[in-house]
């Protein structure tokens, strides 16, 4: 099996999936914390950036927050809204897993509105929004390969003798578009690409008029990204213990999987779009404007090295054309 297949059903299976039916918690009492569960800057940050954006295209944008989790985000833009700005603000969250979705209507209440797919959420706002995802893009499942004997090849899962599951390359005759592989051609190197992301973001593209898109996640630049990680990137997350690989199929469905973002290839799709203006910076430079002194002195969220430099942000701008 292709590990993005295994990584497919491991989080999304309807019934045994982590995300549809085993993740009973996002913070300290979780398997993982996010920046969303951590403190409200985040959410001071998305709300003034949300005021810009408003001013700049002259218009009430709905927030579409993508990925929306167990709603911490929402429940903190809520409470950093004059009660003015809650009751004009339109809060849409798309998310994949029914189970959170109904999380999410039952913590927020008529705040906001859930869809399961973006081209719901978009049609409702007219095309027009600001578009929000803090560690999406870490969810899609992703593809392995691995460079041996001068060309790259596919990494799965078999079960070997003895019914253990083990990784196991295959030959691939057609590679996904990704940067990673004209960087890292090393002999043993593994790689990951985020090739279902790509279909999903390029699915809703054509409905999407104007507005700001921002993604926040793990991940750098192609350059960086397997720097002293000759093994890739993926692992998971038990009660905050990191799994490698090997570790992952005993507890497929049961623990979180995830992978760097490759932060070159996201900026490449976003100016495939030729008129789209997009920029890149890191956790830290985006949060430091709305940080007071508190935040400043506390929050790990800007700590360099740490989290303020290992996550970084793409805040893509599109204006519509007449
Ligand atoms: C790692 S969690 C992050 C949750 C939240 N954004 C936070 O920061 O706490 C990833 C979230 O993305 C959702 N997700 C994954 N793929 C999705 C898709 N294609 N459309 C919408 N939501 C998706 C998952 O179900 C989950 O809620």
């Amino acid at each position: 099996m292709p590990h993005e297949q295994f990584m497919e059903l491991a989080l999304y299976d309807e019934d045994e999936g982590y995300y549809s039916r085993n993740m009973h918690e996002i913070g300290l009492r979780g398997d993982f914390s996010t920046s969303a569960t951590m403190s409200d800057l985040l959410a001071k940050r998305v709300a003034n950036h949300w005021r810009e954006a408003c001013r700049e295209y002259g218009r009430n944008l709905p927030i579409i927050e993508v990925g929306g989790g167990n709603a911490s985000l929402a429940l903190s833009i809520r409470r950093v809204l004059s009660l003015w700005e809650r009751l004009r603000m339109r809060y849409y969250i798309v998310e994949r897993s029914s189970s959170l979705r109904e999380l999410q209507m039952l913590a927020c209440g008529n705040f906001l509105r859930v869809y399961p797919e973006m081209s719901r959420a978009l049609r409702r706002a007219g095309g027009h929004a600001f578009i929000f995802c803090n560690e999406l893009v870490d969810a899609f499942p992703v593809r392995r390969f691995i460079y041996s004997n001068d060309s790259w090849q596919e990494l799965g899962w078999t079960v070997a003798e003895g019914g253990r599951v083990i990784q196991m390359p295959r030959s691939c005759p057609q590679l996904p578009p990704s940067t990673a592989f004209a960087h890292w051609s090393g002999e043993g190197q593994i790689i990951e690409v985020h090739e279902s992301y790509r279909k999903w973001y390029l699915s809703w593209q054509p409905l999407w008029r104007s507005g700001v898109f921002v993604t926040i996640d793990y991940g750098n630049e192609v350059d960086d990204l397997y720097y002293r990680r000759p093994l890739g990137t993926l692992r998971g997350y038990k009660a905050h213990v990191m799994l490698e690989a090997e570790d992952l199929p005993p507890l497929a469905g049961k623990c979180d999987i995830t992978a760097d973002v490759n932060f070159s290839d996201l900026r490449e799709l976003a100016e495939r779009n030729s008129g789209d203006a997009v920029q890149m910076i890191t956790q830290r430079e985006y949060l430091l404007p709305c940080a007071d002194v508190q935040d400043a002195a506390q929050s790990h969220l800007l700590r360099v090295p740490g989290a303020g430099d290992h996550f970084h942000v793409l805040i893509q701008h599109r204006f519509e054309f007449a």
